[in-house]
């Protein structure tokens, strides 16, 4: 779930327009979307025609109810706007909240609290700020994990903006979060010189820290809002709605690049400290004396686990290496992952060697062992995530499973299969 506050000090710069808008296009593109209205003049319940009068409770119920001790759920305030999109709607209590909060433990995290409890039901929570940088904005800023900061691309909208996204830095940075802070141009009037100008400084100025989407001021946006509808809803062929289409677009766009990003270096740091680990383990220990002796005896019939002890797992890397030559590392995340997982024949044994880094146990079970797992037990490399096992195999051609914490499955890193009688698949090695 991410969560989005919506945050300029300033009013009428275009907050609470971007707020049920971009959460309306969220919806429209299949996005579970909630929006949360924390500004006591509660406009987005009058653009999204939600008749005042029948709020009984809103987030400021919700906000204050802990220190109550009668707590109030997210989920009791809710209305139904679309198919995807709710909103939890402000009132004007919410003007006395600071006060009322005044001196109590913990005050700043209460939006971060409610919207815990609703955490997997939502794909994106918007919260539309009131213009001020108060306790009811840090809340928001406390729940957040991105923040947008419209600005008005008009004669007064750069005044003082650098120091409200300094001010915003410092608190992300004194609560030690990781926040996203990107400014986005609202009501971007093309036809005017000023605007132009003042769209080229924010784009030099805050360079990738500015959304590529501009909102252009369209009288369409104004007039959907004075009908209580999104502007998708009320013109869906509008330029205004192609922004806010847009604008949701690149912004499920850059979580996914984040996410793959993360993904990458994170398979790559496993990757380095494996081959780290084994490459220093290489250089420190020779060849077990056991081994030596086991490779001068013959072959036995019958199958025997050797157990790695953490002298014999850079032997195992090491068969690896002479196997697989020379790869350079530009061969690609794939091509390195599919080297060291999988199974393995070195001479008459075989080496099961798979990542599991939340696992607590995993075995491997087969024909070769009866299919009982507990007498083939996969060791732990470490703390790499990695899992590794030798086991001596006469010739043939078996079919196996591994049990990662009592749950079978096929070798992730094994193509070769065989369909089973309980409509599964085996993995299926062979030895020479
Ligand atoms: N892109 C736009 N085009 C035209 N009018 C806009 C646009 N964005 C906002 N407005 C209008 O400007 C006014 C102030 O916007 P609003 O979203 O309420 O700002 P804030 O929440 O920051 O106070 C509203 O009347 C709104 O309809
Ligand atoms: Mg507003």
């Amino acid at each position: 779930m991410r969560t989005i506050a919506v945050v300029n000090q300033k009013g009428g710069c275009g907050k609470t327009t971007v707020s049920i808008n971009l959460a309306s296009a969220f919806a429209g593109v299949g996005q579970r979307t909630l929006l949360v209205d924390i500004d006591p003049q509660s406009h987005c319940a009058v653009g999204l025609a939600v008749p005042e009068e029948q709020i009984e409770q809103s987030i400021y119920d919700v906000l204050i109810s802990k220190s109550r001790n009668e707590p109030i759920k997210l989920t009791e305030i809710l209305w139904q706007i679309s198919d995807r999109l709710e909103l939890a709607p402000a009132s004007i209590d919410l003007s006395a909240f600071e006060q009322q909060m005044a001196g109590i433990a913990e005050r700043d995290c209460c939006l971060k609290s409610a919207l815990s409890e609703v955490k997997g039901e939502y794909d994106y929570v918007i919260i539309d700020c009131p213009p001020a940088v108060g306790l009811l904005t840090f809340n928001a800023l406390r729940a957040a994990t991105d923040v947008i900061v419209p600005v008005e691309t008009g004669y007064f909208s750069l005044h003082g903006l650098s120091k409200q996204l300094e001010t915003l830095n410092i608190l992300c940075k004194r609560c030690n979060q990781q926040v996203e802070v990107r400014v986005l141009a609202s009501m971007y009037d093309i036809r005017t010189k000023m605007a132009r100008e003042i769209l080229a400084e924010l784009r030099a100025h805050f360079a990738d820290k500015m959304f590529r989407t501009v909102v252009n001021f369209n009288t369409k946006i104004k007039e959907a809002s004075s009908f209580g509808q999104p502007i998708g809803e009320y013109d869906s062929a509008s330029k205004g709605q192609r922004d806010f289409r847009s604008l949701a677009e690149e912004v499920i766009d850059s979580e996914a690049r984040q996410q793959r990003r993360e993904m990458v270096n994170s398979l790559a740091g496993q990757l380095e400290s494996i081959s780290a680990t084994a490459d220093e383990l290489l250089q420190a220990e020779p060849i077990l004396q056991k081994d030596r002796e086991m490779e001068t005896q013959p072959v036995k019939p019958a199958i025997e686990i050797v157990q790695a002890t953490k002298t014999e797992e850079p032997r195992f890397a090491e068969e690896r290496k002479a196997k697989s030559p020379e790869k350079s590392k530009l061969a690609g995340i794939d091509a390195r992952l599919s080297d060291y997982y999988g199974v393995t024949q070195i001479n008459d044994a075989v080496i099961f060697v798979t990542l599991y880094p939340r696992a607590d146990g995993v075995q491997v079970a087969g024909d070769f062992n009866n299919w009982q797992p507990g007498k083939t037990p996969m060791q732990k490399v470490g703390d790499s995530g990695v899992w590794q096992t030798k086991i001596k195999l006469p010739e043939g051609k078996y079919r196996y499973r591994l049990v990662v914490d009592g749950q079978w499955q096929q070798d992730p890193y094994n193509e070769l299969t065989e369909l089973n009688p309980f409509g599964g698949f085996n993995s299926v090695l062979e030895v020479h």
